[in-house]
């Protein structure tokens, strides 16, 4: 046989065939000398494998063997798919392999700082098996995080990075559908781009210099080089001191910027169907990782409309009054009053991910266009998913000297952006876009309550390691 089976494809259909499959013993139990369970998991799918001693097939050694294997070892197994008469239980596939051939292709160390069993548990399956007397230790966060490639195996972490896989997909497919162009931007840089002390500093051969906060400078440059639209999927690096479930010191930046014929709303419509497109394509295409998450992590899968629901600013700081909240017109949204918004929109509205635009002015970046019917409010917008925000962005100011104006007001060395100032110079077109924060889409996508669960190695204010 050269064909590999993949444990997550043996199913029923497979009854009686020969497969060849790798994977890891997860767990092994001999019965007697003459039987072996070998649970083999592959991709965050597993299989039970039967090692029976029979004359000319499978020796008592070889039962031996399989028994003692060391948990996590990589084993390839020759076998024939069999279905039991009852239900096996903590598989997930519903067949078994009785076992012809097994090697052992490479041994894991006897013990192992995580048990993946114990790893994948959800709450209540922890809580259960802590009130039946079952000896088991609960994984926290940061153990998980110091052994994170053991931590990879659970099946609910292969469905968050294989969804993640998809996020990016969908994205780039569409905007290229779209006419966009992919780009990549520096992120060694001059200054700071989104304003602020949140910035990584750095020695540039002599000149100072910071790690890119966004490629939102950038991005604008390429428009005024007339790429028209353009995106990026790149390193975004946050200096912030925040320690959240949401915030990150390094994230990757899902970015779009485009020229606009006439209003700003033509940046929230690309953002309306691209996220739409988005989430129907994971509910479709993805629902064996979305079920492999909710099994560990139960969520409801999200509530969105076909056509994105578009809020105004004065309209959102009005429903929280009517519901008691009182908040400063022209300031910002805290994450409370985020949460409780979002809250009163899936009540009203019967959906979790909306656009609220028209923001104050004095709230967002420099680079951020007025209205121009008031312009204590600006042509922006943030996107939310239950409650919490994924995306900000807006018309840019395209006009040099306004934008050396607005970039006084908020306190930014015009002397560390002259280059992306002087851009304007020679001609710009009216545009706009907007950033998404990868970890934090598929964070709240899959209703998941720390970034970290979404984040391959996070970096935060505490970690920089593994
Ligand atoms: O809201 P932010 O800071 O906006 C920008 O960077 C603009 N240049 C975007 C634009 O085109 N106007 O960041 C955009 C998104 C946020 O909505 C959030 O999803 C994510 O990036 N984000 C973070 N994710 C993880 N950790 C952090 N510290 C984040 N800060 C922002």
């Amino acid at each position: 046989l050269k064909a590999w089976t993949q444990v997550g494809d043996l199913t029923h259909e497979l009854k009686e065939k020969e497969v060849l499959i790798r994977g890891r013993a997860q767990t092994t139990r001999a019965v007697g000398k003459n039987m072996a369970f070998v649970v083999v998991r592959e991709k965050g799918f597993t299989v039970q494998c039967v090692v029976t001693a029979r004359p000319d097939v499978v020796s008592k050694q070889m039962v031996k063997f399989a028994a003692g294997l060391s948990r996590e070892s990589i084993v390839d197994i020759h076998g024939v798919v069999s279905v039991p008469s009852i239900a096996i239980k903590g598989t997930t596939q519903q067949v078994e392999i009785q076992v012809s051939k097994l090697y052992c292709i490479d041994k894991a160390m006897p013990t192992l700082p995580i048990n993946i069993e114990d790893a994948s548990r959800s709450e209540k399956e922890i809580e259960e098996a802590l009130g039946a007397g079952e000896q088991l230790v609960r994984v926290n966060q940061d153990t998980r995080l110091n052994y994170r490639v053991l931590d990879f195996r659970t099946s609910a972490n292969q469905g968050i990075f294989r969804i993640q896989c998809q996020v990016c997909n969908i994205f780039r497919q569409f905007l290229l559908s779209e006419n966009f162009v992919e780009i990549h931007t520096p992120k060694l840089i001059a200054g700071s781009s989104e304003g602020g002390s949140a910035v990584f500093k750095l020695d540039y051969k002599g000149q100072a210099a910071c790690l890119a906060q966004s490629p939102q400078l950038h991005k604008q440059m390429a428009i005024c080089g007339d790429f028209g639209r353009v995106f990026e999927i790149g390193p975004v690096f946050r200096a912030e001191d925040s320690y959240t479930h949401r915030h990150l010191c390094e994230f990757t930046g899902l970015d779009v910027e485009m020229e606009i014929k006439q209003h700003y709303t033509e940046v929230m419509d690309i953002v309306d169907h691209l996220f739409v497109t988005m989430f129907d394509h994971l509910n479709k295409k993805c629902s064996k990782y979305l079920e492999a998450v909710g099994r560990q992590y139960p969520f409801e899968p999200l509530k969105y409309l076909p056509k994105t629901l578009r809020l105004r600013f004065e309209e959102g700081v009005q429903m929280l009054k009517e519901a008691g909240v009182e908040i400063d017109p022209y300031g910002d949204l805290n994450t409370e009053s985020e949460r409780k918004l979002g809250q009163l929109v899936l009540e009203k509205y019967g959906t979790e991910f909306y656009i609220l635009h028209r923001y104050p002015l004095a709230v967002r970046p420099f680079y951020t266009m007025p209205c121009y019917d008031d312009p204590k409010y600006s042509n922006s917008f943030d996107v939310f998913i239950r409650g919490e925000e994924i995306i900000s962005g807006a018309q840019r100011v395209h006009v040099p000297e306004f934008l050396v104006e607005r970039a006084q007001a908020c306190g930014i060395d015009v002397s560390t952006i002259s280059t992306y100032i002087d851009s304007f110079r020679y001609g710009a077109p009216p545009h706009g876009g907007f950033g998404a924060g990868l970890e934090r889409v598929v964070m709240l996508f899959c209703g998941l309550n720390n970034i970290r669960k979404t984040s391959l190695f996070p970096r935060d204010p505490l970690r920089i390691a593994p």
